[in-house]
């Protein structure tokens, strides 16, 4: 593989390749990251960590469906003061960003969490306005343009590190939401996350998951996340990481087309293992030397202009 094709500049991180894993997946221990990144991810996202503890929703919380999960975990976590002491372990040994990924219940709380995440040394924060399945936070904050500006901006006002906001596909217009987050000045949009679904069993006649509702991830949603990916890169000029269905290098090709920087990875790795990330590094190179490309960076939103 060659290095320097595929480093990427995500927002002020160097990124050996362009893979990430997805928050959500693989929890919180350094000791996870840490197999992460030796299987090749280039940059780790934590589990969203709001304020306080939080249980999260009775089982069953995922649901396998015909090309993808459906999920309604419930953001459970420690709090942000459980969880320094892990973002301090990772830290020491990680040789890959480590993105914190925030909640809260209030433009001040998102703050709150994020500096206390960046004191501990996270590289950078995510803020997850977009989980679809609690209520007054997520997606009901990514949902309206002004309260995102908000929150964003009290983030960025509270921290000095690379403030990502990833993005909700159950909006009308996510461009529009993206530009909110932009201007509120994010430095990356992340997009998307899950997608509102739900699974019924026609035995028991009663939806599957303890919260009925929940997010649809895996392959069903590529194609969704790469149009809204494509429809961002159209409106604003702040780096876009795609996430949603990624499975492959040629899917990875496809986001960097639409306009991505970075993908990350989350449902894949439930079906196809940690190997996925050093796999889609390798086959990312190899394109980019058959198509003759120098780097990652000239592929990135090439679909626009062709
Ligand atoms: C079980 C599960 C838990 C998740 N938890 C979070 C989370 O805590 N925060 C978040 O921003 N996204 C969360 N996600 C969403 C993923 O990060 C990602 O946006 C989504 O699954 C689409 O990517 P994929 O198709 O590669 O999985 C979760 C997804 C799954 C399947």
């Amino acid at each position: 593989m060659n290095s320097e094709r595929l480093t990427v500049n995500l927002a002020g991180l160097r990124l050996k390749n362009p893979t990430m894993l997805a928050s959500g997946i693989l929890g919180y221990s350094a000791e996870t990251f840490e197999k992460i990144a030796k299987c090749g991810a280039a940059a780790v996202v934590t589990k969203s960590v709001g304020l306080k503890p939080r249980r999260g929703y009775a089982n069953p919380t995922v649901v396998q469906v015909s090309c993808g999960l459906i999920n309604a975990v419930g953001l459970p976590n420690p709090g942000i003061d459980e969880f320094t002491s892990e973002i301090r372990e990772a830290k020491a040994t990680l040789k890959v960003p480590l993105i914190v990924s925030v909640y809260g219940f209030s433009a001040e709380e998102y703050a709150v969490v994020s500096e206390k995440a960046v004191a501990a040394g996270a590289d950078a924060v995510e803020i997850n306005v977009s989980c679809p399945h609690v209520k007054e936070t997520g997606a009901e904050i990514g949902q309206n343009p002004k309260i995102l500006y908000s929150v964003v901006k009290k983030v960025k006002s509270a921290v000095s590190k690379p403030v990502f906001v990833k993005l909700s596909p159950n909006v009308t217009e996510i461009a529009e939401i993206a530009e909110a987050a932009a201007d509120a000045g994010a430095d990356a949009v992340t997009a998307i996350n899950t997608v509102k679904a739900i699974a019924i069993d026609a035995e028991t006649t009663k939806p599957i998951l303890g919260n009925r509702k929940g997010g649809l991830s895996g392959p069903a949603i590529k194609p969704i996340a790469l149009r809204c990916v494509y429809d961002i890169h159209e409106r604003v000029k702040v780096p876009i990481i795609g996430c949603g269905g990624v499975r492959d290098w040629r899917d990875t090709v496809e986001f960097l087309l639409a306009g991505a920087t970075a993908v990350q990875i989350g449902t894949a790795i439930a079906l196809k293992g940690t190997k996925i990330f050093r796999n889609i590094a390798k086959g990312v190179d190899a394109y980019l030397k058959r198509k003759g490309f120098r780097s990652v960076n000239e592929v990135v939103g090439l679909a626009h202009r062709n």
